[in-house]
């Protein structure tokens, strides 16, 4: 037999979660006024080289390269945010008079790590990026978007990490900083580190091997290398969120995994007895020079990405309550013109907007009636020959335990009656009850 692959997962008796999920993220993106885009799932490998950073480890050791039949080099994509830049300079969205741009994703990102609780190689984003102003209320904005889909799913127990990168001198001042700091402890660090330690040095406070050494938690903190202007924008940020009532708490080790970065970065993590060392559900950050690195007009840009996956863990932990599965109407069918009559009247249900099944397997009424009670119908409609000859169907009410014979001709009518009436919730009926 062929399994699937390493690092992958097949999604079924959870498909209520990413549901709930989806459903909430178009919702919440509403409420932010952010638009769903969709890009491809491969780019040109290029656009990660240049776009992520050379020397981070989702290009350097995780990218899902592949040469096509044409020669060229395509990737996977690791991740949304240069795609959705590459997608933004190429459709000349900065041409839009709606500024700034703001949009949203969610789909199949591709990297090759070690699988583990909350990792995979093929696990899914809901991110977004917001693009043309510089305005630290934006970062702000986008902060909120993300903690406000936390509320929304009802995931309480997070807590968001904040801290900037700072503009290009602020960086460049505390690389210099780190050199200092680590340089006599070179011997203590891992190979990579060391490789860090020349190329980017802020890469090592990001190094997954040694985090928990003394040597990074005494290690200079951006704060202290900021320029005048950085600063102001930071605080700017600090004022918005707390203005919006958003909690933060500012982490000084936080530098985030990919090179684009400036100023703000910030991650949601709930705890790490639910996820382990992969508890960061959410990370995210301005990223002011990306646009023009890819080659398009200097455009400062904010963004984030959840992990999907580990969003369902923090879910399911919460016992968020599901809608389950059920149909309105499901038809017990006896005999051959029974089967006909009701293939007729469940397309005329359907099309009405109710939910109907009904039995394909030639069950007798026993088998037919536990799939009905399977499927948590309200209605179960019996259609026999009696029924056929006097066009009548037997009704019974699952849910009041009550049973009618009405003509066949007001089978709709009165099941969207019964449906609408007072008191009555259907999560995905179109004929609202009274009471919502
Ligand atoms: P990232 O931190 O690399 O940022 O990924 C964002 C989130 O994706 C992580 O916080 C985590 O929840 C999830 N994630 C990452 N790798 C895996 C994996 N192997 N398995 C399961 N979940 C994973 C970015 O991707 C940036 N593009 C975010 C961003 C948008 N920055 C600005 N705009």
């Amino acid at each position: 037999m062929i399994k699937r692959m390493k690092g992958t997962y097949d999604i079924t008796d959870d498909i209520g979660y990413y549901q709930a999920v989806e459903t909430q993220i178009n919702k919440v993106s509403k409420l932010f006024a952010y638009q769903e885009i969709r890009t491809p799932h491969f780019e040109n490998r290029d656009l990660f080289h240049r776009g992520v950073g050379e020397d981070s480890d989702i290009v350097s050791k995780e990218t899902y390269d592949f040469e096509d039949r044409g020669g060229r080099i395509n990737t996977l994509r690791p991740e949304g945010t240069a795609p959705i830049v590459r997608a933004f300079i190429e459709n000349k969205l900065y041409a839009n008079p709606v500024v700034p741009q703001k949009v949203y994703y969610y789909g199949s990102m591709f990297r090759y790590e070690r699988p583990q609780k909350g990792r995979f190689r093929e696990f899914r984003q809901f991110g977004a990026e917001a693009f043309g102003s510089a305005e630290p209320a934006l970062d702000a904005e986008i902060i909120a978007y993300a903690h406000t889909l936390l509320r929304a799913l009802k995931i309480n127990d997070v807590t968001v990490h904040l801290n900037t990168l700072g503009d290009k001198k602020s960086q460049t001042d505390y690389a210099t900083a780190l050199k200092k700091h680590f340089k006599p402890h070179l011997d203590t660090l891992c190979g990579d580190c060391n490789k860090r330690f020349s190329d980017n040095p802020l890469r090592i406070l990001d190094c997954k091997v040694d985090q928990d050494k003394p040597i990074m938690q005494t290690a200079p903190k951006t704060l202290d290398y900021l320029t005048e202007a950085a600063k102001a924008h930071f605080d700017a940020v600090v004022d918005y969120l707390t203005a919006m009532k958003i909690p933060f708490e500012i982490d000084h080790n936080l530098v985030r995994g990919l090179d684009y970065y400036t100023h703000t970065v910030f991650e949601l993590k709930v705890s790490k007895e639910l996820l382990g060392n992969q508890n960061a559900i959410c990370g995210g950050g301005r990223y002011d020079n990306l646009v023009e690195t890819l080659d398009g007009p200097p455009t400062p840009a904010v963004g984030f990405a959840f992990g999907v996956e580990r969003l369902i863990v923090a879910l399911k932990a919460n016992d968020y309550p599901l809608v389950d599965p059920h149909v309105h109407a499901y038809f017990l069918i006896m005999g051959k013109q029974a089967r006909l009559k009701a293939m007729e009247l469940s397309q005329k249900l359907r099309l009405g907007g109710l939910l109907t099944d009904l039995d394909y397997m030639d069950k007798g009424m026993k088998g037919q009636f536990k799939q009905s009670a399977h499927k948590n119908a309200r209605f179960v409609i019996i259609i026999g020959d009696a029924e056929i000859e006097n066009e009548t169907v037997n009704v019974k009410d699952q849910l009041n335990n009550e049973e009618w014979t009405i003509a066949m001709d007001n089978l709709y009518i009165t099941l969207v009656e019964k449906l609408t009436a007072k008191n009555y919730d259907c999560e995905d009926c179109d004929h609202k009850g009274e009471s919502q």
